[in-house]
């Protein structure tokens, strides 16, 4: 739009007429004359319609909230006792010379002014568009582009490259139920959606990549709670040449500069990061994930710590690990590596729920924000752990044969770490769910109710497939 400027901008503009456009927030008409709120995705300003301007007051009196407009104006000083210290254009106002009416609205089913807290959430994820109009989600979801990029630049300098891994890809062990695509040609079979880039990002150490990232999309078919969704995003890392302290090291610094930069309102309680063994958080908070914060009414202060030494192998329990099949499942990651003192355990399939694991978990104010590990990197040694969880040498073969390959190609030594970016992001915002800081969350029930999504497919569509459903 010719000459258009950013409502954050006008205060440069005084006593000239501009041009601005957006929606028509809070509106007064007050008889003689119409006041109402301008808003754009850099901010508001008031905007008041004088008698004296006949066509731009006759205009006003029309014009009804989440109206597109484009608006003539003339920017001026508030009078002294009506200025607002701290508030975007509280010393300005706009006094408007005409209106162009772009586009209007149908009453929107929601207030869209507020915060949005005292709106339902089905209505506010029914009308997503109209929810994130307002100046909540506005800043939630331009502050989480502000953290990817931070963290894109972050990584870049240090050497770091993004990779894509497929969407389409094959069942993967992270603990979660697949969701599973049916393929038209190979009818019959299926692809998984990823639960992570475990596998990809591991065979990308094989490829020589030595430091990989991707701001990755992982869909897990599980229950969905505050602090999980089906489709979340991690910050997915994986490094050659390194051991735990490395990774350890790199996040933690990494974690620290987001914040200090970009939330330094922030208060990071403690520098470095504690340390806690998986038994002493137990033992002493009764959680693997304890809030250590000293105080948690003061809602600035991030409690960051990391969780270590924790098994390797726990009893199964089938009831909540689709994957589980002998005695014993993993904790964590089947792919990590034990501690190097326990290598001999695993090698021999000794003491098995003594091995510890050299995974490391980040959490922060009670959440799991993080968790990654040093990987197996000789074949034998992950063949054992599949062994020891009771998968058939053909099974192992079949599903696993691939990583065995790759690690026995010349795999050098490599670990890695995943963060639940939603989370972390949740954390900095101060929301009290994943869903504030995604811009289209499922409902609890896995559902998106803006575009009635999962639904059914057309016979035609099932036909092509080869899918009879089941009555
Ligand atoms: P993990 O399964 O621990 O590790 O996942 C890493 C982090 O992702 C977050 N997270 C979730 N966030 C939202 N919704 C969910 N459903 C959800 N599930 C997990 C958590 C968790 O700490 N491949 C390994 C990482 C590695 O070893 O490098 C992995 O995915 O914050």
């Amino acid at each position: 739009m010719k000459n258009r400027i950013y409502i954050k901008d006008l205060k440069e503009h005084v006593g000239k007429e501009i041009v601005i456009a957006g929606w028509v927030d809070v509106r007064r008409d007050q008889g003689k004359m119409v006041f109402f709120d301008m808003r754009d995705m850099t901010g508001k300003v008031q905007c008041v319609a004088l008698p004296s301007r006949t066509e731009a007051i006759e205009k006003a009196k029309e014009i009804r909230p989440e109206w597109v407009l484009k608006i003539n104006g003339i920017v001026n000083k508030r009078p002294e006792k009506n200025i607002k210290a701290d508030v975007l254009n509280g010393d300005v106002e706009l006094e408007v010379t005409g209106i162009e009416i772009l586009n209007k609205a149908e009453t929107p089913n929601f207030d869209v002014t507020t915060d949005g807290y005292e709106v339902g959430e089905e209505n506010r994820l029914r009308y997503r568009y109209l929810d994130l109009r307002r100046t909540r989600m506005q800043k939630n979801i331009r502050n989480r582009h502000r953290a990817v990029k931070f963290i894109r630049d972050y990584l870049d300098k240090e050497n770091f490259i993004e990779v894509e891994t497929p969407i389409l890809t094959k069942s993967t062990p992270e603990g979660a139920r697949d969701y599973i695509v049916p393929s038209r040609i190979w009818q019959g079979t299926f692809y998984a959606l990823p639960q992570s880039p475990q596998q990809y990002k591991q065979l990308l150490m094989a490829a020589g990549a030595e430091r990989y990232f991707q701001i990755a999309r992982c869909m897990r078919d599980e229950d969905t709670r505050g602090d999980r969704q089906p489709e979340f995003t991690q910050l997915d890392v994986e490094m050659s040449f390194v051991d735990r302290e490395d990774i350890m090291g790199i996040n933690e610094k990494l974690l620290i500069s987001i914040v200090q930069n970009l939330y330094p309102n922030k208060k990071i309680q403690e520098i470095p990061f504690p340390r806690i063994t998986y038994k002493e958080a137990m033992e002493k908070y009764g959680t693997d994930r304890p809030d250590l914060r000293k105080n948690k009414e003061d809602k600035d202060v991030l409690a960051f710590c990391w969780v270590i030494d924790f098994p390797f192998f726990e009893r199964t329990d089938k009831s909540d690990n689709p994957q589980a099949e002998g005695e014993w499942t993993f904790t964590h990651n089947p792919f990590s590596r034990p501690q190097n003192e326990h290598m001999e355990m695993l090698m021999n399939k000794k003491d098995i729920g003594n091995i510890l694991t050299t995974q490391y978990d980040v959490v922060l104010n009670g959440y799991e924000i993080g968790g990654g590990s040093i990987r197996n990197h000789e074949p034998e040694a992950l063949r054992k752990v599949f062994e020891i969880m009771g998968y058939a040498e053909d099974r192992i073969e079949k599903n696993f044969g691939h990583m065995l390959n790759a690690l026995g190609s010349g795999c050098p030594p490599h670990g890695g770490i995943a963060w639940g970016f939603d989370r972390f992001m949740m954390l900095l915002e101060d929301e009290p769910n994943i869903r504030e800081v995604i811009a289209f969350p499922k409902t609890g029930e896995g559902k998106d109710l803006m575009m009635n999504s999962p639904s059914e497919v057309s016979e035609k569509q099932l036909k092509e497939l080869g899918i009879k459903l089941a009555k």
